[in-house]
């Protein structure tokens, strides 16, 4: 999702221009939009008429049933979405051949140099027969046809297994053989002119970085200079338009029924999930089950609530998922004073200044009161504590408020008042440049001190803000807004699974909104600049597309594991290791060659589903298989019963001593013979080891299976998790798993 908390403004606005009625009528009264997912779609027959027949069962009036339902879900999964009242959904709950009944919720949303900074230059070996035979999906705001990167010059039609729609509508004149699909679903709120034209500019960045095709000189008003292209270049993308600035879980369901029979290979979601709710209370968690029974691949965000822990979303084991990391350059903008002092910040000023000074002054001294909170609101630029008059023609200085965000409406104060530009002081995001509606630049507290005490002892104060440049600094690093583990959900899986570039990248945008989105804001771009986990998601998204090209039967676990275990360690490390990285940084070069992979089956995923408590009529439900029965079926294998690339032990006791045995297959992808050897880096105190520490093979795809038993004393009082690491290594292979063990404790409130 992207980092911005213009998200109210943008809602409000959203409901006066745009939507119009809201499905329904009087006999909908009281009634709240529900899913009533229902499981697997070709084991059960079906029909409109059974979901209609259910409803009219617990409804009791036909017509009421009629209207109340809004949507069945029917070529990828059964289920669908109705207006009922809670002892409705309730009975619904208890029905044979209902897995989970839950109200719908809206969600969140959350470059050239970032695929150099991965490894991969414009000349990277490429399989581009194959690459263009796979087709991307995408769940976002929609796309921007018009943009450069989605130019089919070169490009064939698309892949004959492509099953998918391109629907024309307002500001959408159709698809090409590069973007081959576009949708769009909103099927509560009823939006005129609807269509899949993006008018965020979230869903043509985040589709131009997966497969955009090169662009040369894109930039942002000259920021960022460089070539603008995706991952994959030669794949096609397919546009499934379910956000309007909010997402909601009836329109993901139904983009996803579609997205799987449509003939997708790989589904990038850079929207918010839930760290919470049960995996058949959630719509990208169903959705992405789906998928993944048909070989699709999904990466989604991990979400921009970092840097607290237990913040990861979208934690589903089937899903790959995505923090953000900083790459090695950022954007730096120079102020300086009247006394001749230079000040550096962070932000995308795309104005360049036309004066050798300004006035400044800061929202203290522009204040139109002295004491209480209004004084504090006004030092921080809150809306309606200045004075035009002190304001109009002058740069203001504004002090880091509490509960402000970002920045974003002390510039829109300081503009309105016709001010000239803003300072901005702050101690959190200080790894993220933003945009503003002014000149403006974003300065750290200690700097923001010094110029608040330049403004108290100067008789004139001045200022001049410059121009953005772009200067290199140590990367990656993972970027403070991404979400952190632990996993909240299933704590024994390392959540997020790896990082990828998030923060200011460059990439397409959309002509139908403006730079920050905001309406006063004049500048519209074909390329802009932007933070958050929703920008690292399909760069995974990508690499996991490129890894597909060169090897088109792997699994989407063997894909996700070779990505994972291939992923580079990262060395600025953050006080939460590996709960904010995963496995590390992707590298989608050494991807294509993992040498061993952790493959999953269907049948690994239902055996975990089990151990976690999900119940065998449900987990029937959702496979279509029959007589699945958790207590018969074969149980589930060592500590945390699925064969996951990293290693997880929560300690639920942290005053005992500990031990655990994980059980792992790994397959053989490298050369038919081959001997690997574990190595395992383990601090003082933990004690891990492998059985058996060899692993000879002599063909291809050949699974050898291993143990890893791990024992330790109780973590020290300070200590809230210790990371290990296991490594097997042919000599020219390196397959790399982190191990973590963590004291629950020191991460939530035990009852
Ligand atoms: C799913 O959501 C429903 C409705 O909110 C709730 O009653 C139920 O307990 C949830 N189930 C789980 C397992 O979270
Ligand atoms: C978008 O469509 C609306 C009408 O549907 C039209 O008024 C507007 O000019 C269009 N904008 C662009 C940039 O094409
Ligand atoms: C601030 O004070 C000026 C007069 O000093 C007045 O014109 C203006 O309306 C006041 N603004 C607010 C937001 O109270
Ligand atoms: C950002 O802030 C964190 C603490 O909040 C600090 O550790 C880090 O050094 C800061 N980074 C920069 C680039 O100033
Ligand atoms: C500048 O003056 C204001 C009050 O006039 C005060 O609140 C603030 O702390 C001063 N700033 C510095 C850095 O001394
Ligand atoms: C699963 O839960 C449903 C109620 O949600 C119950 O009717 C059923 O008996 C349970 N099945 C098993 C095998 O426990
Ligand atoms: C933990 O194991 C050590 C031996 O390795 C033993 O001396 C100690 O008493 C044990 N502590 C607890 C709390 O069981
Ligand atoms: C691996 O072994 C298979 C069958 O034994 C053989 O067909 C194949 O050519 C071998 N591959 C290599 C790279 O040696």
């Amino acid at each position: 999702m992207r980092i911005s908390e213009k998200l109210l403004l943008a809602v409000l606005i959203n409901l006066c221009l745009v939507a119009t009625s809201v499905h329904g009528s009087a006999s909908n009264t009281g009634r709240q939009p529900y899913i009533v997912y229902m499981g697997d779609v070709q084991e059960h027959g079906f029909s409109v008429e059974q979901h209609h027949n259910m409803l009219t069962d617990v409804i009791g009036d036909e017509s009421i049933a009629r209207e109340s339902r809004l949507h069945s879900y029917k070529r990828s999964f059964n289920g669908f979405a109705a207006m009922l009242l809670p002892h409705e959904a309730n009975r619904l709950m208890e029905r044979e051949g209902v897995v989970s009944v839950f109200p719908n919720t809206k969600r969140k949303l959350v470059t050239t140099r970032s695929w150099d900074f991965l490894g991969m230059p414009l000349t990277v070996n490429r399989n581009h027969q194959s690459e263009s035979d796979i087709i991307v999906g995408l769940l976002d705001t929609g796309v921007y046809p018009e943009s450069p990167s989605f130019d089919d010059k070169g490009y064939g039609p698309p892949p004959s297994k492509w099953k998918g729609k391109c629907e024309v509508g307002a500001n959408f004149t159709g698809c090409n053989n590069k973007l081959i699909g576009a949708r769009s679903y909103s099927i509560q709120i009823k939006i005129s002119d609807q269509s899949p034209a993006d008018t965020e500019g979230h869903g043509t960045h985040t589709s131009s970085t997966v497969a955009g095709s090169a662009v040369n000189h894109a930039s942002l008003y000259g920021i960022g200079r460089g070539t603008t292209r995706g991952g994959v270049p030669s794949a096609r993308i397919a546009m499934y338009k379910v956000c309007w600035y909010w997402c909601s879980d009836i329109d993901i369901l139904a983009a996803f029924d579609d997205v799987i029979s449509d003939g997708v290979d790989v589904l990038s979601i850079s929207i918010g999930g839930s760290s919470i709710r049960n995996y058949f209370n959630d719509s990208l968690a169903i959705g992405s089950f789906h998928a993944m029974k048909k070989g699709i691949f999904t990466a989604c965000a991990a979400g921009n609530q970092g840097p607290y822990a237990l913040t990861v979303s979208n934690v589903a084991p089937w899903i790959m998922t995505v923090g953000a990391t900083g790459i090695d350059r950022k954007f730096r903008t120079e102020i300086r004073l009247g006394n001749g002092m230079k000040i550096y910040g962070l932000s995308l000023n795309t104005y360049a200044p036309t004066k050798q000074m300004y006035p400044l002054t800061s929202g203290t001294k522009a204040a139109n009161y002295t004491d209480g909170y209004e004084a504090y609101f006004a030092s921080s630029c809150y809306s309606g504590t200045m004075g035009q008059e002190k304001v109009e023609g002058k740069i203001v200085y504004c002090a880091s408020g509490q509960g402000m965000f970002l920045g974003d409406r002390q510039d829109h104060t300081v503009k309105e008042l016709g001010g000239v530009g803003t300072i901005i002081a702050g101690s959190e995001l200080n790894d993220t440049a933003f945009s503003y509606v002014l000149p403006a630049s974003r300065v750290d507290l200690k700097s923001g001190d010094q110029i608040d005490r330049y403004i108290n002892t100067t008789k004139n104060p001045q200022a001049i803000i410059y121009k953005t440049k772009e200067v290199k600094v140590s990367a990656p690093f993972v970027a403070s807004f991404s979400s952190r583990g632990p996993n909240y959900l299933s704590p024994r899986i390392l959540k997020p699974d790896i990082t990828a570039p998030g923060v200011d990248i460059l990439a397409a945008y959309t002509k139908l909104a403006s730079v920050t989105g905001q309406p006063y804001d004049d500048r519209f771009s074909l390329f802009n600049i932007v933070s958050g986990t929703s920008m690292a998601c399909p760069h995974a998204a990508a690499a996991a597309a490129y890894v597909k090209s060169f090897h088109p039967n792997w699994s989407p676990a063997a894909i996700k594991s070779a990505l994972m275990t291939t992923a580079t360690a990262i060395k600025v490390r953050n006080r939460d290791a590996e709960f904010a990285y995963g496995s590390g940084h992707i590298n989608p070069v050494k991807a294509l060659n993992p040498g061993l992979v952790y493959d999953l089956q269907i049948s690994s995923y239902i055996r975990f589903l089990c151990r976690e408590g999900y119940n065998s009529t449900n987990l029937h439900l959702i496979t279509g298989w029959s007589h699945l029965d958790c207590q018969k079926f074969q149980p589930a294998r060592g500590h945390d019963g699925i064969n996951y690339p990293t290693m997880t032990l929560p300690l639920p006791h942290p005053a005992k001593n500990f031990s655990a045995v994980f059980k792992r297959i790994v397959t053989n992808v490298g050369t038919n013979s081959s001997v690997y050897k574990a190595t395992v880096k383990s601090p003082e105190g933990l004690s891990i080891s492998v059985f058996p520490n060899t692993l000879a093979f002599n063909r291809v795809y050949q699974r050898k299976t291993f143990k890893v038993v791990i024992k330790g004393k109780p973590l020290r009082k300070e200590t809230p998790f210790i990371s290990a690491s296991l490594e097997w290594s042919d000599s020219i292979h390196r397959v790399r798993s982190p191990i973590v063990v963590y004291k629950i404790s020191a991460y939530r409130v035990t009852s």
